[in-house]
């Protein structure tokens, strides 16, 4: 069994999609090991996110990310990283593919509705920023 950290964001709280996207998640089989709403600070996405840090979309990225609820999740699941990024399609919306959660609900590259890790050691770094032992 893999875990995956995967996200939420703001755009699709506000649309109450959670339990669409929740739905999804146990229908893909995947565990639900760690759950919570927050509504993150704009040091906390900059911390998260600061990979991007030099990008130019960083600070439209992060003031998004902390500008409504974001649901965080633990996933467990054979193979999770990777399920959970074709569950989710493209990072942009328009080039997602039909039936994925981007292609669905995804309103542009900033607002598309979810986040998942994107490799095994950025799972486990991304995991323990969010979440404390006793919680997943
Ligand atoms: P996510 O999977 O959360 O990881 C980084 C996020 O940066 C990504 O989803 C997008 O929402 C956002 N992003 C990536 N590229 C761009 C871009 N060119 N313009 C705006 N936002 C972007």
């Amino acid at each position: 069994m893999q875990k995956t950290f995967a996200m939420i964001k703001p755009d699709a709280v506000e649309r109450n999609l959670i339990g669409k996207i929740l739905s999804r998640v146990e229908e893909e089989g995947f565990k639900i090991s760690g759950l919570k709403l927050v509504e993150m600070s704009k040091k906390q996405a900059e911390g998260f996110y600061s990979v991007h840090s030099d990008r130019p979309f960083f600070n439209d990225l992060t003031a998004y990310m902390s500008s409504g609820k974001t649901v965080l999740m633990v996933l467990e699941r054979e193979d999770a990283i990777s399920h959970w990024r074709t569950v989710m399609g493209a990072t942009n919306p328009e080039e997602a593919n039909e039936g994925t959660i981007r292609k669905e609900f995804g309103e542009s590259i900033e607002r598309n509705s979810t986040h998942g890790s994107d490799a095994v050691e950025t799972a486990s770094e991304e995991i323990s920023y969010w979440f404390s032992g006793f919680e997943i």
